[in-house]
C-alpha cells in the first residue's frame, strides 16, 4: 500500500484548487439510478473514487449494465430489464453506504436482500431507523445469517417521524417512498445538500419530492420511473478540507467552485477565528495569517450544523492557533482517533466523552502517522504539513475513498509531498 511523505514545517498554500463531484452525492444517485425501468441514467461531474467503484460494482451486482467513462467523469446506468434483488456481502461489506440499495431496490422489485454492513471505526452506526421507516411502508423485514430481507407488494405512503435525522436513512426512505401508493411525509428528515441533490435527481427522473433542504419531505408516490441526465453537486467537504489547509498555512487559495452556501457552518467558524473568507465569482477565497487567530469551541451536528465530516481537519486548525480550543463531536462517538496519532506528533489534548480540548499553538513534530478513517488520513496530512520535519501517513486505503489526487492537489498549492509505494 502507497504512503504519503510531506516535508512541513514552513509550508504556505498559495493558488487555486478545483473540487471534485462529491462522494457523499455520488453514492446515493448511482443507488437511485437504480429505479429507471425505462431509459439510461447518465451522471457526470463524478469523483474518481474507491468508494465509487465499490458502488459501481454493488448496482453492477444486480445485472446492471454500468459504464464509467473516467476520462470525462461520467457513469452511464441502464437498469432497464429484469434486475436482480441481491446485493451480496462481498460489496456491501466494502462500504457501509451501499445500504443505501435497500430502498429503492425494495421499491422496484417488492424484495430485496442486502447484507448488514459490518463494523465502523468512527462509531456504532446501526440501521434502525433505515428498517424502522421501511416496516412503516409496509415492508415485512427479517434479518437472518447477516442478511436483511425486506418484502413488500406494494410499498404505502405514510407519516414517519425519524429521532434522528440520519442521512442514510432519509436517502433510503426518499428512494423507497417515490414508488409507493399514496403520499409519504418524512418528518425531522436529514438537510443535508447531498440530500437536496438526490431529490433533483429523482424529480428528473419523474417522482414528486417536495421539501428536500427542510426538514419535512413530501413524497407522492408515482407509478414508475425514468432514465436522466444529472451533474452531480460539487463536494463541500473536499472544499472544506483545502480551506482548513489554507487557514492553518499562513495561506491564500482560491477553492474553485465550492459552494459558499453549503460551507457556511465552517465559513462562520473559521471567520469567528480570523481567518478571511471571501465569496469569489468563482469559488471561495480563503486568507489567513495563523499568529493572529483565536481558538474557539466547534460543536458538530447534522446540517446546518458544523459537519462532522470537517472535525478532523478543523481539529488540525486548532492546533496550530495558540490557545485552548474546543471540539464537541455529536453525531459519532468515536471520532477522535486522529487525536491519539497526532499525539504521536507532539500535539497536547485531553479527550472526555464527546469533548477533545486541544491547546494549540506550540510546533508539532513531525512523526510516522497512520490513517484511521477517510477524514483522519486529511487531517493528519494537514498536521504533517505544519509539522517540523518528514511526516509519513500510512493506510491510504481510507484517503482514496473520498480524495482524488489530494498529495497533487496540494503540491500544486506549494506543499512537500509525495506519495510513494509502501516498498519504494
Ligand atoms: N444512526 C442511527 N440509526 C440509523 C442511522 C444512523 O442511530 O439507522 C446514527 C449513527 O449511528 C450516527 C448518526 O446517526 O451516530 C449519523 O448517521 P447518518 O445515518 O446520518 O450517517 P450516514 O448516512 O451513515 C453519512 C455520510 C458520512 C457522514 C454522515 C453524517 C455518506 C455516504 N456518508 O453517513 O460520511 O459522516 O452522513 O453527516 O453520505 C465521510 O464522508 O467521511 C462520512 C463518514
Amino acid at each position: 500500500m502507497d504512503k504519503i511523505i510531506i516535508e512541513g514545517g514552513n509550508t504556505r498554500l498559495s493558488g487555486q484548487v478545483t473540487i471534485e463531484g462529491a462522494k457523499n452525492a455520488v453514492l446515493p444517485l448511482l443507488a437511485a439510478t437504480i429505479l429507471a425501468e425505462e431509459g439510461k441514467t447518465t451522471l457526470t461531474n463524478v469523483p474518481i473514487l474507491s468508494d465509487v467503484y465499490t458502488m459501481n460494482n454493488v448496482v453492477r451486482g444486480l445485472d446492471v449494465d454500468v459504464a464509467f467513462d473516467e476520462a470525462n467523469n461520467q457513469v452511464t446506468v441502464d437498469a432497464t430489464g429484469d434486475i436482480l434483488d441481491v446485493a451480496p456481502y462481498e460489496y456491501v461489506s466494502k462500504m457501509r453506504a451501499s445500504i443505501v440499495v435497500l430502498g429503492p431496490l425494495l421499491a422496484r422489485k417488492g424484495h430485496a436482500v442486502v447484507s448488514m454492513p459490518g463494523g465502523c471505526t468512527i462509531g456504532s452506526r446501526p440501521i434502525d431507523l433505515h428498517l424502522k421507516g421501511l416496516e412503516a411502508l409496509g415492508a415485512e423485514i427479517t434479518q437472518t445469517g447477516g442478511d436483511i430481507t425486506a418484502t413488500a407488494d406494494k410499498l404505502k405512503g405514510t407519516t414517519i417521524y425519524m429521532d434522528f435525522p440520519s442521512v442514510g436513512a432519509t436517502q433510503n426512505l426518499m428512494m423507497a417512498a417515490t414508488l409507493a401508493e399514496g403520499t409519504t411525509i418524512i418528518e425531522n428528515a436529514a438537510r443535508e445538500p447531498e440530500i437536496v441533490d438526490l431529490a433533483v435527481l429523482l424529480n428528473k427522473m419523474g417522482a414528486k419530492v417536495r421539501g428536500a433542504g427542510t426538514e419535512t419531505l413530501t413524497i407522492v408516490g408515482v407509478d414508475s420511473l425514468h432514465g436522466v441526465e444529472h451533474d452531480v453537486v460539487q463536494d463541500r467537504i473536499e472544499a472544506g478540507t483545502f480551506m482548513v489547509a489554507a487557514a492553518m498555512t499562513s495561506g491564500d487559495v482560491l477553492v474553485k467552485n465550492a459552494i459558499w452556501e453549503h460551507n457556511r457552518p465552517l465559513i462562520s467558524k473559521l471567520m469567528e477565528m480570523g481567518v478571511e473568507v471571501t465569496e469569489e465569482e468563482n469559488g471561495i477565497r480563503v486568507k489567513s495569517d495563523v499568529a493572529k487567530l483565536k481558538p474557539v469551541t466547534v460543536k458538530t451536528l447534522p446540517h446546518p450544523g458544523f459537519p462532522t465530516d470537517m472535525q478532523a481537519q478543523f481539529t488540525a486548525l486548532m492546533a496550530v492557533v495558540s490557545g485552548e480550543s474546543t471540539m464537541i463531536e455529536t453525531v459519532f462517538e468515536n471520532r477522535f482517533q486522529h487525536l491519539e496519532e497526532m499525539r504521536r506528533m507532539g500535539l497536547r489534548s485531553e479527550i472526555m466523552r464527546d469533548t477533545a480540548v486541544i491547546h494549540g499553538g506550540e510546533h508539532l513534530q513531525g512523526a510516522p502517522v497512520m490513517s484511521t478513517d477517510l477524514r483522519a488520513s486529511a487531517a493528519l496530512i494537514l498536521a504533517g504539513m505544519v509539522a517540523d520535519g518528514v511526516t509519513t501517513v500510512s493506510k491510504l486505503n481510507h484517503l482514496d475513498r473520498g480524495y482524488y489526487k489530494f498529495h497533487e492537489k496540494l503540491q500544486a498549492l506549494g506543499a512537500t509531498i509525495r506519495r510513494v509505494s509502501e516498498e519504494g
